[in-house]
């Protein structure tokens, strides 16, 4: 069936996953022009056309039929020359079997009201990488039919985005993953490819990251345009984000961030010029009262130093009639504020503590945060370089909050076994 359907080799174990049902999950994932939405295209309708398959065509948004794979799907019957089977209209296709192909987004409408996804046999997500977790467990439990199947196309992006995280990295045992690349597709055009020698021959990023990304397959370090993009990738090739335990001899301290409903802290340590950062939280609609009993509860060991928070904390909040500052005193704690020193000089001091972190690697939502932070665009502002505010933006501001304020954070006892403590001792003699 593969040579006449013409299906590149590097797919055929695809194939071999629907017609023989061996896997629920197909994951195609990989550099750009690797044929991966031509051949699922190819190989559904050609499957449909032996048994009766409803399959569900969706992706992150679908706003208009123009934005799913509807026009893929013609275009390939007609390669195929499958048109005297399947009936097309604006927005299904349907095969003289009763085989048909249904499309809608996930995000924009609750897909669990779909009365007709009862059935499907196959649903298939192209453009993985921008679906959210929250769509991926909508849909799921969906597809719920005997031998159903769930087929994903996606170019890596992030490698904490939630496909590449629940297929590639945690890689369930009912998934054939299967990365391609251009150089598996036999088909690949002339076009393509000079479009990737050219990028190949331009691309000065750091390690090619761009070039490895759009062709290669391989995830990037952070979003286009993150404003550590760099920083990050380095974080990482000097193994600076890794098991890192609390330690002893010196004060936690904490550096808040405050937004509408959201907190965020960073637990850090210092000791000479290295922060540790050991720990991060980010909080919903909770109070103080809660915050600092989760936090006493979770760390009975540590030495606590003071908890910085921005200036905004100074304000009188309705709901306590005072200032978080007294209210967190209330709780125990001794708190200080975050000097104000304007964005770019937060970013920069943010930047600049790359050079000298250690991050654990309980803080993985930090660094998500961190390879997520970009500035708004320019239209948007119309003028200056703002941070964009996002979900993923005070995490990654009480990063930079924690670099601004990281002189301040000392240890009463000296560091035993600090070869400078004893040089002093001996010059003060
Ligand atoms: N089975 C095939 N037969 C003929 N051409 C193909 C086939 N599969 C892929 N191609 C060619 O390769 C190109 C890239 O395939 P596509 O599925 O769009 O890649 P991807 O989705 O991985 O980016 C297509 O535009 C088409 O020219
Ligand atoms: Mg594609």
């Amino acid at each position: 069936m593969t040579s006449s359907l013409k299906i590149p080799a590097a797919l055929e174990p695809a194939v071999k996953a629907i017609t023989d049902r061996t896997h629920r999950y197909v994951v195609l994932y990989g550099g750009r022009g690797s044929g991966k939405s031509w051949n699922t295209a190819r190989i559904l309708l050609n499957v449909g056309r032996h048994i009766p398959l409803r399959v569900l065509c969706t992706r992150e948004i679908q706003k208009t039929i123009a934005e799913s794979v509807h026009q893929l799907l013609v275009e390939q019957i007609s390669a195929m020359g499958f048109e005297s089977f399947y009936e097309v209209t604006k927005d299904t296709i349907r095969g003289k079997n009763g085989t048909d192909f249904i499309f809608s987004g996930l995000r924009q409408q609750d897909i669990t009201k779909l009365k007709s996804l009862e059935g499907v046999d196959v649903a298939w997500v192209e453009e993985g990488q921008v679906t959210s977790e929250k769509s991926l467990d909508v849909l799921i439990p969906t597809i719920r039919k005997k031998d159903s199947m769930i087929w994903v196309t996606f170019n890596p992006e992030l490698e904490d985005d939630p496909v590449y995280k629940r297929f590639i990295v945690q890689r369930p045992p009912n998934a054939l993953c299967l990365k391609v690349n251009y150089n598996d597709n036999p088909f690949f055009p002339d076009v393509l490819e000079s479009e990737r020698a050219y990028l190949e021959s331009i691309d000065e990023s750091p390690g090619q990251a761009k070039y490895q990304n759009i062709w290669e397959g391989e995830c990037l370090p952070a979003v286009e345009g993150a404003i550590f993009a760099h920083e990050i990738a380095q974080l990482y090739d000097q193994g600076r984000f890794r098991l890192l335990d609390h330690d002893p001899k010196g004060k936690v301290y904490g550096v808040m961030d405050l937004g509408w409903g959201v907190s965020t802290m960073v637990l850090a340590q210092r000791f000479a010029s290295t922060v540790q950062i050991i720990g991060y939280y980010e909080w919903m609609n909770r109070t103080y009262a809660d915050i600092s009993r989760e936090l006493k509860t979770n760390h009975p060991d540590f030495e606590w130093g003071k908890i910085f928070m921005p200036h905004d904390a100074a304000h009188r909040d309705p709901k306590y009639g005072k200032s978080h500052f007294e209210v967190m005193e209330e709780q125990g704690w001794d708190t200080a504020q975050i000097p104000q020193i304007g964005v770019e000089n937060y970013i920069e001091a943010g930047r600049a503590m790359f050079g000298n972190v250690y991050v654990s690697t309980d803080c993985e939502r930090l660094i998500h945060c961190l390879r997520r932070f970009r500035y708004q665009s320019a239209q948007a502002t119309g003028r200056t370089m703002a941070p964009l505010k996002d979900e993923f933006s005070h995490g990654a501001e009480a990063w930079c909050y924690t670099a601004v304020v990281a002189d301040d954070m000392v240890n009463n006892v000296p560091v035993p076994n600090n070869p400078y403590t004893a040089l002093q001792e001996v010059y003060a003699g």
